[in-house]
Parts: C-alpha cells; sequence; structure tokens
C-alpha cells in the first residue's frame, strides 16, 4: 500500500473517542493520547495510525515529520455569528461607563446596530468580509464552524445572510454548518407585538427549509428579547419542519432556556451563564449538549461563568465555543477560549479537548463525521507547535497551531 501522506514522529496524538453521540459527564475526563505516534491518509481521509516505529517499514508519496510535537484533530467550533456588517468599537465606552449589554440593545445599539450594517452591505461584501474572519478561525485550527444568521431580522437580510454561509461553504474546504437565527432581537417596529414577529420568522422556516439554506434553527431566549412561551412555539414549528434545534439559553436571566431544549430534544442549549439547577439536572440527563461561550462571559465583564463542572460532574455533555459575533465576543481565535475553559470554568485539558473536538461536532450534528481522526474519516488535523496537549489552554492569546489540514490538504501554515 502507497499512501498519500504519512506524519510519523508525533510526540502525542490527540485522539478524541469516536462517538456519534456527545460524550457525557465521566466520559469526557477521557481522552485517548497516543504517545510517539503516526498516521497515515489516502484520499483525503485517515488510513491508518499505530506508533512511529510501525510507520517506518511503510510507503507514501509524501512524508512529514511531526517534529515530535502534538496531532490533534480539526477543531470544531460549534456556536459562531460569522456573518455579519460593520464592526461596534464605538459602544465600548457605553460598556466602559457601565451599560449592560441589555440596556446598549434597548437603545438601538448592539444587535441591532450589526442588523443596520448588515442590511447596508451587500452579498459580496458580506461574503469578503466573512471569508476574512473564517481564514482566520481556520488558521487557529478549526476545519468545522457553526455559522448563524440573524443580523437581518427581516426575509431579505437573513436570506442575503444565509445565502453568503453557502456560499462559503462553495469556497473553503473547511465544513460550514448553517444555522438560521432570525428571531435574534425583536426590531423597533415589532416593539410589543413579538408575538407576530415569531409568526413571520416561522413562516421564513418554510421557505429556508424549501431552499435548503440552513440545517438548524436558533433563537435568542431572554429578558427582553423573546420569552420561553415564544421560544417553544418557534422551535417546536422549526423541528416540525425538520431543522435541528439551538437555543440562546438562559444567558443573563434564568428563564427556563436549559429545560425547554431538552422538552425539545435540541442538540444543543448555549450560554447557560444563568442556567438554573433544574436546568443543569435536566441537561444532565440528557443528550442536548450544553455549548458553554466563556468568551462572552469573559468579554461582556461578567464575573459569574456558567457552572460547567456542576454540568460536567452531574453527567452533561459540554461543548465549549468561541460565540464569536462582533458584540459580546470579539475574537475568532478557539483557542484563547480553551485558555478561559481552563481558567475560569475549571476544566480539565481532556475535558477541554473533548469539547472543542467530538462534543462540539456532535452538537451541530457531525458527531459521525468530524471531531476524530477515525479511519475513514476526513482527515482533517492540526500539527500543533507545543510539547502536550496540555500546553494550549496553559499559554493563552497566541496561536499554537503550525499547520491545518483539510481532507489531507494543508491549507494553512
Ligand atoms: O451569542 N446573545 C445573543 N447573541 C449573541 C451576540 C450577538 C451580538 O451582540 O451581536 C451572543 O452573545
Ligand atoms: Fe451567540
Amino acid at each position: 500500500m502507497i499512501y498519500d501522506l504519512l506524519v510519523y514522529n508525533i510526540g502525542q496524538l490527540i485522539l478524541p473517542k469516536y462517538s456519534p453521540k456527545p460524550l457525557k459527564g465521566q466520559e469526557m475526563k477521557v481522552l485517548q493520547v497516543m504517545e510517539n505516534a503516526a498516521f497515515a491518509v489516502l484520499d483525503g481521509k485517515i488510513a491508518w495510525y499505530g506508533t512511529d516505529k510501525e510507520s517506518k517499514t511503510m510507503s507514501a508519496k509524501h512524508r512529514m515529520d511531526g517534529g515530535h510535537k502534538v496531532v490533534s484533530p480539526g477543531l470544531v467550533d460549534p456556536h459562531t455569528h460569522l456573518v455579519f456588517g460593520g464592526s461596534r468599537e464605538h459602544e465600548l465606552p457605553m460598556k466602559q461607563a457601565g451599560l449592560s449589554y441589555l440596556e446598549i440593545l434597548a437603545k438601538g445599539g448592539g444587535i441591532l446596530s450589526t442588523v443596520e450594517a448588515t442590511k447596508l452591505a451587500t452579498e459580496d461584501e458580506l461574503v469578503r468580509k466573512a471569508s476574512f474572519h473564517l481564514e482566520r478561525m481556520i488558521s487557529y485550527g478549526v476545519t468545522t464552524i457553526e455559522a448563524k444568521s440573524g443580523y437581518g431580522l427581516e426575509r431579505e437580510t437573513e436570506l442575503k445572510q444565509l445565502r453568503v454561509i453557502r456560499r462559503l461553504q462553495e469556497k473553503y474546504p473547511a465544513e460550514i454548518v448553517s444555522t438560521f437565527l432570525g428571531p435574534h432581537a425583536v426590531p423597533s417596529c415589532y416593539k410589543g407585538k413579538e408575538d407576530d414577529f415569531i409568526d413571520e420568522m416561522i413562516g421564513l422556516l418554510k421557505e429556508i427549509k424549501q431552499e435548503k439554506l440552513a440545517s438548524f434553527a436558533d433563537i435568542f431566549c431572554e429578558t427582553g428579547v423573546f420569552s420561553l412561551g415564544q421560544s417553544r412555539r418557534y422551535l417546536q414549528k422549526a423541528s416540525e419542519l425538520g431543522f435541528g434545534l439551538k437555543i440562546h439559553a438562559d444567558e443573563i436571566d434564568p428563564l427556563g432556556g436549559a429545560e425547554l431544549a431538552v422538552d425539545l430534544g435540541a442538540a444543543s442549549a448555549d450560554h447557560l451563564v444563568a442556567a438554573s439547577d433544574e436546568g443543569i439536572n435536566r441537561l444532565s440527563k440528557s443528550d442536548t449538549v450544553a455549548v458553554l461561550l466563556p468568551g462572552t462571559t469573559f468579554y461582556l465583564g461578567k464575573d459569574h461563568y456558567a457552572k460547567a463542572r456542576a454540568l460536567i460532574d452531574r453527567g452533561a455533555a459540554v461543548a465549549i465555543a468561541t460565540d464569536f459575533n462582533p458584540g459580546s465576543c470579539v475574537t475568532e481565535n478557539l483557542q484563547m477560549i480553551m485558555s478561559l475553559a481552563a481558567l475560569k470554568l475549571k476544566m480539565t485539558a481532556e475535558e477541554i479537548w473533548n469539547a472543542v473536538t467530538i462534543n462540539a461536532a456532535n452538537a451541530i450534528g457531525k458527531g459521525k463525521e468530524a471531531g476524530t481522526l477515525e479511519i475513514g474519516q476526513q482527515a482533517d488535523f492540526v500539527l500543533w507547535d507545543v510539547p502536550n496537549y496540555r500546553y494550549i489552554p496553559y499559554h493563552f492569546g497566541v496561536n499554537h497551531a503550525e499547520y491545518v489540514y483539510i481532507g489531507g490538504r494543508k491549507i494553512w501554515g
């Protein structure tokens, strides 16, 4: 057998457990790490892995020295707001003056200010801008990404954002999973008529399904945004139409979003900073992935982080994500989020790696395809310029990725 690529002399090969269901609780504490390893790629797929010694007798068209460093599956970022117009650095002084996220939103800033900028941008401009951010994510080792709409809040601009995501899917080898987040904020003309807005978004769901423009539906369930009842009605309809479900749940107030996510069998409940004890217990008994976003808590300047320890210790499946967006978490760097997971969520290195690979993949319905280096899977992997896998959460704020490969081809580094 002559392989296309053989990567040898790998100090540590990270092999999260292949699992089409998320790893829960104690399972997250286990991470298979093979020392002095090698692996081979054929036709863009993982064809073999084993010891470095075994690899010496193998033939391959290309051989790559792993430099005794670390190789992992490509990271998965399961929650991003990748496509938007403009930016919001002008709001930083308001934050510094003590205005909260919801107060800035209530003044017509925040999400609503990005909605204006996204409306004004052409589809081509949005593709260019999102490409810039996407390339940066890839450079940080991410090969599978979820991307949401949600900066249109009306038909034309929401569809424009989803078409941008489709163009990015065609343009890049990275896997991009598309989510419709029409109910992301209440447009000013619908204040007090939120139910009518939900009806309009439900109407749009049908069109999006027909055009196959998104796999998931999401909603911002929060005080001053959409109520639990409105969220239930919208998500139930989305489920009937065949969408996978996600929910921005219990970020600021404990409205019961976590419980709703479990009731409806959502793929994930995201944020959960204020999730109730009951919500945590319900998640722990379910396969709904708790997608935690510590970068957002950090960027909003809050002291209380999501209760990752309670979630994992009681048996829940946890993933982490950037929540990359122009307002509440302005970074493409998932490695930085791994550091925050260690420092603020008190997650172990093993839990963190499972949270950015196999569990993140399961949070976006890609548990069979991404997040592991199983034989037969697409060869998406990263060579990290670090001495061991614990080093990445430890040394924060910089890029440790040396090479990023998708389908066995180098796309960065
Ligand atoms: O996940 N919480 C709501 N939505 C985003 C923020 C979007 C924005 O501020 O532009 C979030 O944090
Ligand atoms: Fe978000």
